[in-house]
């Protein structure tokens, strides 16, 4: 196996500003996971499905093929060979990601080709469960986290400078519902690995975060 970075951690903490920066710092592929949940996410919201209804989402699974391409080092999700990269990073399609990726029948497709990836490249991988499921070999595994205030903070000002409006408390009320979520489903639930190193991200900026992060990265080379 080459060289691969398990970063996890709960919505917010910093994982994907993070891992690209250090990506392109130490030239590995930047491989995000939450992406491909999002995708197939995008996939039922398209179809009108009932999220919560478990047995009609495993049932269109097969209907969704996520593939991804790296061009240039940035990741392109393409769902039935459309570029969907644009339409992932809303909070609608974030929360869909969250209530549908607990289905067997949709991690074990996603899983299969994180591990395809991280056997082709090195990389830096983030997710929920790539240090405890996904890459449980990985060099170095790093969980990432910040105290759901300063990440619904962290959140809001993502939001408004991009001209949405948004209220903090309702932020910070979603962001600790999913966090509930994704740390107590059954099937690979977000939890540290016993090997990995926590990183806390509550009094650092991205400059610092990423300093951090890259400076164990470099250690474990
Ligand atoms: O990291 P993100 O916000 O893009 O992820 C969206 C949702 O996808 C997250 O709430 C839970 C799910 N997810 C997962 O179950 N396993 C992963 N490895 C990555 C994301």
């Amino acid at each position: 196996m080459g060289f691969n970075v398990a970063i996890d951690g709960p919505a917010g903490a910093g994982k994907s500003t993070i891992a690209k920066a250090v990506a392109r710092e130490l030239n590995l592929i930047y491989v995000d996971t939450g992406a491909m949940y999002r995708a197939v996410a995008l996939y039922m919201l398209r179809e009108g499905v009932d999220l919560a209804d478990g047995e009609k989402v495993a049932g269109k699974c097969p209907e969704a093929a996520v593939t991804i391409r790296y061009e240039d080092g940035v990741q392109v999700v393409f769902l039935n060979g459309e570029n969907v990269n644009a339409f992932l990073r809303t909070e609608e399609v974030g929360e869909a990601a969250s209530v549908i990726s607990p289905i067997p029948q949709v991690r074990k497709n996603m899983v299969a080709l994180q591990k395809s990836l991280a056997a082709e490249s090195d990389c830096i991988m983030d997710g929920r469960d790539i240090g405890t499921c996904v890459l449980p070999d990985a060099r170095l595994k790093i969980y990432l986290t910040a105290s759901s205030d300063v990440r619904a903070r962290r959140r809001y000002d993502e939001l408004t400078a991009k001209g949405e409006s948004c209220e903090l408390d309702k932020i910070k009320a979603d962001i600790e519902d999913r966090d509930y979520r994704d740390m107590h489903r059954e099937e690979s639930p977000l939890r540290k690995a016993d090997d990995a190193i926590v990183v806390d991200t509550s009094d650092m900026n991205a400059e610092e975060a990423i300093a951090a992060v890259t400076g164990l990265c470099r250690s474990a080379r």
